[in-house]
């Protein structure tokens, strides 16, 4: 059968607004859904609201409304949230909808009738303030987590799943399938839960005591608890089982999920589908949580991220880059403000922004603003289409292995020596030589080749801007992203006209995002060494006051950030004797990209000791508007540490 996607997000609680952790399972299924597409395969997208239950009930009570109403507004958040992060689903699915209703019913119906479903007394403590069951594990000094209050053991009847029957199978389901559940820490988290014996799961809560629920088909005096209601959205959101689409696409399910609810996911689900006479998922996608300064996002500690303020004060594109590349799939993360400027300043716009401007720019100015004509790439330029080349499969395996982080690095890498050939080969002294014209052509047009190629695959992660790069280039986005474009050189043609772009990612200064989603902008001055720089005063100075002053060349040979700086890189520089350079430039430039880079330093400075570190010198940048820019020295053949007069 034809490879395709089935790709689905948690359906997410109404009880509150979306968050970043919404954020970011969206994100990843966005993600690997754009990039299915760019292979060619026929893909479906689900995402959606949990809309059932007590909690909702308790949210809908607290702000007054009947609990339709509270379910409508907040689900239509998440529905307006989506779009802002360019996040393109096939289906938006609400537990509330009539056919998801009727699925669910039908469902219950048929497990009912197999006898895989019971009804027995059960007792346990209850909490009349959560309006549930706690277990006693569950208890802080046997009381109650939000009330603060002892339970009552309590007596009710209720129907139960008959799990335990398919305890075995899915062990076995688990050994056989080493990628159904991944990464490996949460399948082996499931198969340790696995060895002690599964207890049958509760389906039911009394009409008396819910009505905010789909009602059971045999016992109009139950309606439906949590999980059987929301596990089987991913059924009907295909049509389940009369639409073509579930026939199409349910063998190629895939779900994204947080590891808080690893256990209904790799558990309970697979069971039902078992039960149902149906084939389980493929795989079960298991991430980590966003925190905030290692505490959780909570409403009550003020820390809740939303998505819509990010896209607010940094942009769809920007947001997306950095949720994605700040998170390695399947661990916790912290979130920052810091690191999400740092990102956007050093990877978005000064190595990718840098990138396509000066590629574009030269060729503007060198080429007429056209494709060049490609000869057998040389030298630095050959080094580069190899690098390339070899970016695609590896780009690809990362992501198929939802290490998107990963492959986000490669990519970046691969950028870093594209921006090193520009310094290396200097374009514009080969412009000067009517005699290296094939050269310069051939530099430019291992350029735009590899711009045109890395666009390709970092599309599925800031899709707008890859759209740009590549009208930019000359090509229709319509047919020019595709994967196995990627997988080959030459398919710019000589001739074709580009079109400069302005800066895709403009450069962010200090900017906060508050709690309450206001984007204060708090402006300081970016200290691009011990000092900060100042402002011309515009005051004329002597010649023996800046005879004074020793600048140097220096090459950078070591960069790396200083624990607790946010602000400060640690350089290692050769002029020619090896100094150490504190500079305040870590929000604008990744170390790796520094390496190798020839600039200009003040040699004769007193030595000062910055955040314990011992600065032997300052390094001179650049500002304009659009932020910090290195001085950097094209011209290769200068010898580290020779003077500047
Ligand atoms: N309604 C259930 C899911 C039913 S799926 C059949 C539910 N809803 S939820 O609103 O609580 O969403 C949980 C999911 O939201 C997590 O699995 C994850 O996808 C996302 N996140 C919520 N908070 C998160 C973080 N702090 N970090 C990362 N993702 C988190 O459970």
């Amino acid at each position: 059968m034809k490879e395709r996607l089935y790709i689905t997000t948690p359906i997410y609680y109404v009880n509150a607004p979306p968050h970043i952790g919404h954020a970011y399972s969206t994100l990843v299924a966005d993600v690997q859904n754009r990039f299915r597409k760019l292979k060619g395969q026929e893909t479906f997208f689900l995402t959606g609201t949990d809309e059932h239950g007590d909690k909702i009930v308790q949210a809908a009570k607290k702000r007054g409304v009947a609990p339709r109403e509270y379910v409508n507004e907040i689900s239509a958040e998440f529905r307006a949230t989506w779009p802002l992060l360019g996040i393109e689903y096939d289906r938006f699915i609400r537990t509330t909808d009539q056919d998801h209703m009727a699925t669910v019913r039908a469902v219950l119906g048929k497990i009912y009738k197999n006898g895989e479903i019971i009804f027995r007394e059960y007792e346990g403590l209850y909490c009349l303030g959560c309006e549930r069951f706690y277990m006693e594990r569950e208890l802080v000094d046997g009381k109650c987590p939000d009330h603060g209050t002892e339970p009552v053991k309590t007596k009710e009847e209720n129907y139960f799943f008959l799990m335990s029957r398919y305890q075995d199978w899915l062990v076995d389901h688990i050994r056989k399938n080493p990628d159904f559940i991944t990464p490996e820490r949460y399948r082996n988290e499931i198969l340790s839960f696995l060895r002690e014996p599964l207890e049958d799961l509760c389906i039911s809560r009394p009409a008396s005591r819910l009505t905010w629920g789909i009602p059971l088909p045999f016992d109009k005096k139950f309606v439906t608890y949590v999980w059987f209601d929301a596990l089987i959205n991913y059924l009907s959101g295909l049509g389940y089982p009369s639409d073509e689409n579930f026939s199409k696409f349910w063998p190629f399910a895939e779900h994204v999920i947080a590891k808080d609810i690893l256990k209904p996911h790799a558990i309970y689900w697979p069971i039902m589908l078992n039960a149902m006479g149906l084939p389980p998922f493929r795989h079960l996608h298991v991430h980590g949580y966003w925190q905030i300064k290692e505490q959780k996002m909570s409403k009550s500690l003020g820390n809740v991220i939303r998505p819509k303020d990010l896209v607010a004060a940094f942009g769809m594109d920007a947001t997306r880059y950095c949720l994605i590349r700040e998170m390695a799939f399947g661990l916790d993360a912290s979130f920052s403000e810091d690191a999400i400027r740092t990102r956007i300043n050093a990877d978005l716009a000064n190595d990718l922004g840098n990138l396509v401007s000066r590629s574009l720019t030269m060729i503007s100015k060198y080429n007429d603003g056209r494709v060049p004509r490609p000869s057998v790439a040389s030298g630095a330029g050959s080094q580069l289409k190899k690098a390339v080349l070899e970016l695609v499969p590896q780009f690809e395996a990362d992501v198929d292995a939802f290490e998107i982080h990963k492959a986000l690095k490669k990519a970046w890498e691969t950028m870093n020596i594209a921006n090193k050939v520009i310094d290396t080969t200097a374009p514009w002294e080969l412009a000067k030589d009517p005699l290296q014209r094939e050269g310069l052509e051939d530099v430019l047009y291992t350029l735009l080749e590899s711009i045109r190629i890395i666009s390709i695959l970092i599309y599925p992660v800031i899709p707008a801007s890859a759209v740009k790069i590549q009208t930019a280039l000359g090509l229709d986005p319509k047919t020019s992203l595709r994967l196995n474009q990627a997988r080959k050189w030459g398919m710019l043609q000589p001739g074709t006209k580009t079109v400069r772009i302005p800066s895709l990612f403009p450069r962010i200064d200090a900017k906060k995002i508050d709690a309450t989603g206001k984007d204060t902008e708090r402006r300081r001055t970016v200290s691009s060494g011990p000092q900060n720089l100042e402002e011309n005063t515009g005051d004329q100075i002597d010649i023996d006051l800046f005879k004074k002053v020793e600048l140097k060349i220096a090459e950078i040979t070591g960069a790396e950030n200083i624990p607790k700086a946010d602000r400060l890189l640690k350089l290692t520089v050769r002029c020619p004797e090896e100094r150490t350079i504190v500079a305040g430039i870590a929000e604008h430039f990744r170390p790796e990209g520094l390496i190798g880079r020839k600039v200009i330093i003040v040699a004769n400075l007193k030595p000062t000791k910055l955040k314990g570190v011992t600065s032997e010198g300052m390094l001179l940048v650049a500002k304009d508007e659009k932020g910090l820019h290195l001085t950097a020295i094209s011209d290769q053949d200068v010898t580290p540490g020779a003077k500047i007069s």
